[in-house]
């Protein structure tokens, strides 16, 4: 599906985001091996997270669907789960296959995981291999590198590990085989990434404790179910926010969405290029952060993003990127290689488009480095099957005078359906 944009377009009103992708796939898993009903309200019905429960039906954990956005998992405890008759597909969703082999770790019977063309490409081994050092049994094409894999758990001890990329969905793997493994498991992160999976296993009783960057979990004999409200997903936000950010005379207001500190490097990055953000109605809940942010356009200046910032913004790296190309000035981003193995090469889809679009963009090995304020032009521009790129550059086309096309933008359903509807809605022609 091609979608056709109209520039040039400022933004004006209020949006409430699809609810959090990481957190909705969370609430089912953590849901489907804990005692008892969990109720999730809010829930993210996206390509990726129906991908998850996909998996756990096939495990037998009965899943229902009530009202537009409601989800009753029927959790059968730790040990409840059953051999899947054929394979566990995880179609487009990095975090369905690695978070899984992380429980399946635990399971005593054999799984097959598999995925679409592009999730067949990205790495696996690091979740692979701490998975084995705990003593799954784990076998996959080039040697476990990549899917798909069959994996035989039962019997893991706890280690310690030092995370050697900046991953939530490895330390997750760890946290969740850690649940069944004999002693503690130890995970020492360098870089802070988002602690979703720390925070809902503690809601749902798990022992976990962090200091002086460890990260501890032990066995515990049950999790215990929870009714789970899943806030705003701000990676999807980052999309609107930009839109207003790069056009003048723009105000938006994002409602109830997640503020989760390892989540809002964005806010910060735009507040860094002279944007006017502010963050109001904190409150917490299921020990979530969550909030309403207001945007107010235009006049952005360009600047660097690298280091400890960047897992907090890793997600949001293709719309900042766009942001870049409207501001003034020149933009670094480095210590980003991580893109390279996201749905698409990030750094090679986003240099394209903007390139196509006419601005001055060059590609790092670890990053991108763009020079903003040259007058765009309207073009086609390519999603290479990529949710995020394809929002990106539906962002920037609506502020480029002229008709452009979005090509293959079917894939913004991995997770934001309705995103084009919802663009329309708070736009009006300059
Ligand atoms: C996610 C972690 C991040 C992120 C992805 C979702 C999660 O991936 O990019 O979209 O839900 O844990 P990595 O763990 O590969 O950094």
């Amino acid at each position: 599906m091609d979608v056709v944009i109209e520039g040039k377009m400022r933004i004006r009103g209020e949006v409430t985001p699809p609810p959090d992708k990481s957190i909705s796939h969370r609430s089912v898993m953590i849901g489907a091996i804990a005692e008892g009903t969990t109720e999730i309200m809010r829930f993210l019905f996206a390509d990726d997270c129906l991908r998850t429960v996909d998996c756990f039906r096939k495990m037998g954990i009965e899943i229902e669907f009530m009202g537009h956005d409601t989800v009753i998992v029927k959790g059968k405890g730790l040990r409840g789960l059953r051999k899947p008759e054929g394979e566990l597909y995880a179609g487009n969703s990095g975090t369905t296959m690695r978070l899984l082999l992380g429980i399946l770790a635990g399971q005593d019977f054999e799984a097959v995981l598999s995925g679409d063309e592009s999730l067949s490409r990205r790495p696996m081994g690091r979740v692979v291999e701490p998975l084995r050092m705990m003593g799954a049994r784990i076998e996959g094409r080039d040697g476990g590198k990549f899917a798909p894999l069959t994996i035989k758990g039962g019997c893991l001890k706890g280690i310690y590990y030092e995370l050697p990329v900046a991953s939530a969905q490895v330390k997750s793997a760890l946290l969740l085989a850690g649940l069944y493994a004999e002693g503690e498991t130890v995970i020492l992160e360098r870089q802070r990434t988002r602690d979703h999976t720390e925070i809902m296993l503690k809601e749902f009783g798990a022992e976990i404790s962090l200091e002086d960057g460890l990260l501890r979990v032990t066995s515990v004999d049950k999790l215990y179910a929870r009714r789970i409200v899943v806030p705003g997903d701000i990676s999807s936000a980052a999309f609107f926010m930009v839109a207003a950010a790069i056009s003048e005379n723009s105000e938006l207001l994002v409602k109830d969405v997640g503020l989760n500190p390892t989540r809002t490097g964005i806010i910060d990055v735009l507040r860094e290029m002279g944007c006017s953000i502010s963050v109001e109605g904190e409150k917490i809940k299921n020990g979530e952060k969550v909030g309403n942010i207001l945007v107010r356009g235009g006049g952005l200046r360009g600047t660097v993003i690298d280091g400890k910032i960047v897992p907090r913004l890793i997600d949001e790296i293709p719309a900042i990127a766009v942001a870049c190309a409207f501001a003034e000035g020149q933009s670094i981003i480095k210590d980003a290689g991580e893109l390279r193995v996201k749905e698409s090469d990030r750094i090679k889809s986003i240099a394209w488009n903007l390139k196509r679009l006419g601005a001055e963009v060059e590609e790092l090995e670890d990053g991108l480095l763009i020079t903003g304020g040259r007058q765009l032009k309207p073009c086609d521009l390519e999603s290479f099957g990529d949710h995020r790129i394809a929002m990106a550059m539906a962002v920037a086309a609506l502020s480029v005078p002229g008709r452009s096309r979005i090509r293959n933008a079917e894939c913004v359903n991995i997770s934001f359906p309705g995103f084009f509807d919802t663009l329309k809605n708070i736009s009006e022609p300059i």
